[in-house]
């Protein structure tokens, strides 16, 4: 019997996490990158007009990179303050984790997101043009997040220098709600 209570709990549970990701809507609101033109000598970061949900970067790489690092930060609002509050912070070696050596979860969703394309992170990493079309992490995105702003500011760095910096804003909506409050 207890058996039974739990399996219908974790049905619930999951159906609720589904019809969640299924409803929050992400909207990026500001896509900037600042490249070290020692490395990359043009760039262009693009939010995907008109639904604002996807992001384009392209890259021009002049210079060969033998291995790097790719660091990733998620900023959150505090309450009631409302300045933002880091609640992720990785640093993975490029190289040991597309080996996968090294998986994080929240780097699985970032490659993840980066589609057919993710496989262009790895090592050595050939200079030439790369372009990162459409990047989806919404869809990449765990469930139980709530309807909230956030930062993300994700970096490429060698043991030397910064390769690119890029800083993110975006808002995670309910769009059933939101319709529900305009009218
Ligand atoms: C990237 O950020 C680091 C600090 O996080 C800074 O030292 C570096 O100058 C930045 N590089 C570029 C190209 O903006
Ligand atoms: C790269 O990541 C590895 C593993 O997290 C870490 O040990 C190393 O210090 C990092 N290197 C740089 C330059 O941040």
């Amino acid at each position: 019997m207890a058996q039974f209570q739990l399996m219908v709990l974790l049905i619930f549970l999951a159906s609720q996490s589904e019809s969640a990701k299924a409803h929050l809507k992400l909207i990026w609101k500001t896509f900037k990158c600042f490249s070290n033109t020692d490395y990359i000598s043009e760039h262009k970061c693009i939010i995907v007009e008109p639904e604002k949900s996807l992001i384009t970067a392209e890259l021009q790489y002049i210079k060969d990179v033998p291995k790097y690092n790719a660091t990733f930060k998620l900023f959150m609002p505090r309450k009631p303050s409302r300045s933002f509050q880091k609640v992720i912070d990785v640093n993975v070696d490029v190289c040991q984790f597309a080996k996968g050596i090294h998986g994080h979860r929240f780097m699985t969703i970032v490659v993840k997101a980066f589609g057919k394309q993710g496989s262009q992170l790895k090592c050595p990493h050939p200079k030439g043009f790369y372009v990162y079309p459409n990047i989806n992490i919404a869809e990449n995105l765990p469930a139980f997040l709530p309807e909230t702003d956030f930062k993300i500011e994700m970096n490429f760095l060698t043991s030397e220098s910064h390769i690119i910096n890029t800083s993110l804003t975006g808002v995670l909506i309910d769009p059933i709600k939101r319709k529900a409050k305009a009218t």
